[in-house]
């Protein structure tokens, strides 16, 4: 019907008129397609060999922002990714690309050219899984780390392990090492819906706790040692 419609203004000479109608119908596609195209694209990244030496190249790009070792900006404004366990950075990627996690610099740069096909993903992430970081060199003021503590070790410990070290074969996240500031901007993205899939999981962990615990837990993961990376399959 809709498609009538646009060939009915086309004939009637309101082509910008009928030209938005298309957009607007493009635009309803691609966010249809969206959560399923996602799941199909990291399954299949999943099941590539990932070949390390090829993500070397991609990673030159990455670099720029995430630095040589992945280890990011002091400031958190730009995350460290080295070390993150391989099915964790594939999601990460898969996602930005279907608008499953929105950061406008990580969306373009995960619909580049060199970041087109699940092989890719796969590539670039092996190698992002197999560097080690620098520790992050600025931490929170410490005035909350026993409080940031205690909630993490009642609420966050059982998956993400004592030190945030995450576990691969489960998906979960490494949180160890990361820059403060990068991690609470996470704490308050996931409790005002900004990171749809953890959102769903998380909120319930982190709604109704006091900002100074959230500083406190981001503090301590701050300060815990990020682990050298598994490498891919
Ligand atoms: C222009 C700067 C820039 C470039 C280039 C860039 N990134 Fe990022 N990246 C960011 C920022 C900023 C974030 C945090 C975005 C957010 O808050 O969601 C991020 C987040 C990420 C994350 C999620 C980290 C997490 O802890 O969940 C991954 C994975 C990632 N980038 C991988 C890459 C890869 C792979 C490349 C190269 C193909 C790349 N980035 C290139 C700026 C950049
Ligand atoms: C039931 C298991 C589980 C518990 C409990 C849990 N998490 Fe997670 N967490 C995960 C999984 C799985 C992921 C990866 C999800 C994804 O890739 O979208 C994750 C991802 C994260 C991330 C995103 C990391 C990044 O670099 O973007 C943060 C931040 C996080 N968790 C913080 C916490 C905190 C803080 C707590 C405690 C308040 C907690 N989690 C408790 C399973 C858990």
């Amino acid at each position: 019907m809709v498609t009538m419609s646009v060939r009915y203004l086309v004939r009637r000479g309101f082509l910008p008129m009928a030209l938005m109608l298309t957009a607007l119908m493009l635009s309803r596609q691609a966010s249809a397609d969206t959560a399923a195209d996602a799941s199909v694209e990291y399954r299949a990244a999943l099941a590539a060999v990932p070949d390390a030496r090829r993500g070397d190249q991609i990673f030159a790009t990455c670099a720029a922002c995430h630095g040589v070792d992945g280890s990011g900006l002091p400031d958190g404004s730009i995350p460290v990714i080295g070390s993150q366990h391989y099915p964790v950075l594939l999601r990460q990627l898969v996602d930005y690309r279907h608008a499953e996690r929105w950061d406008i610099r990580m969306e373009h740069v995960s619909r580049l050219q060199v970041m087109q096909t699940p092989q890719d993903l796969a590539d670039v992430a092996a190698l992002i899984a197999s560097l080690q970081p620098m520790g992050p060199t600025v931490h929170g003021s410490g005035e909350a780390l026993t409080s940031g503590v205690t909630v993490y070790f009642e609420r966050c410990q059982a998956c993400h392990g004592a030190t945030g070290q995450g576990d691969g074969d489960r998906g979960i996240a490494r949180l160890a090492g990361q820059h403060p500031e990068y991690l609470l901007r996470q704490f308050i993205d996931v409790v005002e819906s900004r990171r749809p899939r953890l959102s769903k999981t998380h909120t319930p962990l982190l709604r109704g706790l006091q900002r100074a615990e959230l500083e406190g837990m981001a503090d301590y993961l701050s300060r815990t040692r990020r682990s050298r990376g598994d490498v891919a399959p």
